[in-house]
């Protein structure tokens, strides 16, 4: 494993230093139109307006919000029926939200879909919601490949601009963007719909501040994730060799692959009928296997899109919490953990501190991520009553939720069901 993830890093320094490339080229796009363009442009290529929204948080991020604008809604005078939240995952972007297939081009089905099949029409969220009426509202957590802005900060030359986790995320982004969004449309509280980490950043937020819960109704959380100790993806193998959490530790910065690099292998690569099996064979190995529901021909934009880019204390967070058994906060080492939580071991985040009572746990039984058993731990923890949605589909796994095929069955249709009760 090290070998490989060492042999791409230097391949990838390599070929960028030689190339002299840092933006990708217009030749390599080819295979699908989806492939290389950015939130604003794939919503627009599906007749939407796309508003772009910057939320400073307190400690000077800048957080970038893409909001869908249903230009048929808006031309018929139907009003929104309330603003939703989508919140990428560990690694992803508001991207993930918008690529699952081809189609789902701006509609009114407020008032029944007729004769269109929204089983291939409604595969991508965001398009989804939106033609059903809702807001929607997609920020970009920092350190992302478009949350990478800062009051006083420059990403590119101060290391500090690197030295976060979910922790910051939790404290600053999430409470920011809610804000923002309640005081922009005069709603008093709004569905956050989170996948992964994107769920996480809520578990944490209804923890620390409880009063949230009035402005989030409901919480819908799409492979819940607040402890990892379970977690079979080969991505724990990575807590276990020696000394790379501490080069992590100190090395610090960013971590994503060049996206000249991603372009490459989605086109050149991947984009090989022959080749794509083995692309998506990469893609299980990391994120779980269900090779029924993937679509092999969309392989190019999933690799060209997918990899959204964070820092690296958040994978180092996930991989202390891997090792630490809990859903703490980050580890800074004793001396530091003493200065700034007044204990040499990092808190945790007090699960039954949560008030809110509506909360909806959907998770599956074939992830590697939001493992049963951690998912039975969170269970656990909380100490309201909270809804429970198993998906059916027993194959169904982690990124599923993104870009399975049979993914408005197992997950859109119920989750209108679910916030129609919130109306
Ligand atoms: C569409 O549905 C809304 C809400 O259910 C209703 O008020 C409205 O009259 C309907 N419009 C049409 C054209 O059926
Ligand atoms: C970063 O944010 C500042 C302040 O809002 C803005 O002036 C600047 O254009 C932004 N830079 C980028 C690259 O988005
Ligand atoms: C798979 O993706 C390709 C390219 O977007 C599309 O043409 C095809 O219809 C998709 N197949 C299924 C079964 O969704």
């Amino acid at each position: 494993m090290l070998n490989i993830c060492l042999f791409i890093a230097i391949f990838t320094k390599l070929f960028v230093s030689i190339s002299g490339l840092d933006a990708t080229p217009d030749w390599l796009y080819s295979s699908d139109p989806d492939c290389g363009l950015s939130p604003c442009q794939l919503i627009e290529s599906r007749n939407f307006i796309c508003e772009q929204h910057y939320v400073t948080t307190d400690d000077g991020y800048i957080i970038n919000v893409q909001r869908v604008v249903n230009p048929i809604l808006k031309a018929a005078g139907k009003k929104t029926i309330k603003p939703v939240v989508l919140q990428h995952g560990l690694f992803g972007s508001s991207v993930h939200f918008l690529v699952n297939s081809a189609g789902g081009f701006a509609a009114d089905w407020t008032n029944g879909t007729g004769s269109v099949d929204i089983t291939t029409e409604g595969r991508n969220l965001a398009y989804f919601l939106s033609n059903f009426g809702y807001d929607v509202w997609m920020p970009n957590s920092r350190g992302n490949k478009f949350s990478r802005n800062h009051t006083n900060l420059n990403p590119k030359k101060d290391p500090s601009f690197w030295r976060i986790s979910f922790d910051e995320m939790i404290a600053y982004d999430s409470p920011a963007v809610i804000d923002y969004i309640l005081q922009k449309t005069g709603f008093e509280n709004l569905a956050w719909v989170g996948h992964s980490q994107g769920t996480l950043l809520i578990f944490g937020l209804l923890s620390e501040k409880p009063e949230y819960a009035d402005k989030i109704k409901p919480f819908i959380a799409m492979a819940p994730i607040a402890h990892v100790t379970h977690i079979t993806s080969p991505i724990r193998y990575l807590t276990e060799i020696p000394g790379l959490m501490d080069f992590f530790y100190v090395a610090g910065g960013e971590l994503t692959a060049p996206q000249v690099l991603l372009d490459l292998m989605a086109e050149q690569v991947c984009g090989q009928q022959v080749v794509q099996p083995a692309c998506g064979n990469l893609l299980f190995l990391v994120c779980g296997y269900d090779a029924e529901q993937f679509n092999f021909t969309r392989v190019p934009v999933y690799y060209s899109q997918g990899l959204g880019g964070t820092s690296a204390w958040n994978l180092l967070h996930f991989g202390q919490n891997i090792v630490n058994k809990g859903f703490l906060k980050f580890d800074y080492g004793a001396l530091i953990n003493y200065q700034r939580y007044g204990t040499f071991e990092p808190p945790a985040y007090d699960l039954g501190a949560i008030t809110s009572q509506n909360i909806i746990l959907m998770g599956s039984a074939n992830d590697v991520f939001a493992d049963p058993t951690d998912v039975e731990t969170l269970r656990k923890s909380l100490k309201v009553p909270f809804t429970e949605y198993r998906i059916a589909d027993q194959q169904f796994s982690h990124l599923d939720f993104i870009w399975a095929k049979n993914v408005v069955d197992q997950v859109h249709k119920p989750m209108l069901d679910m916030l129609k009760k919130f109306q």
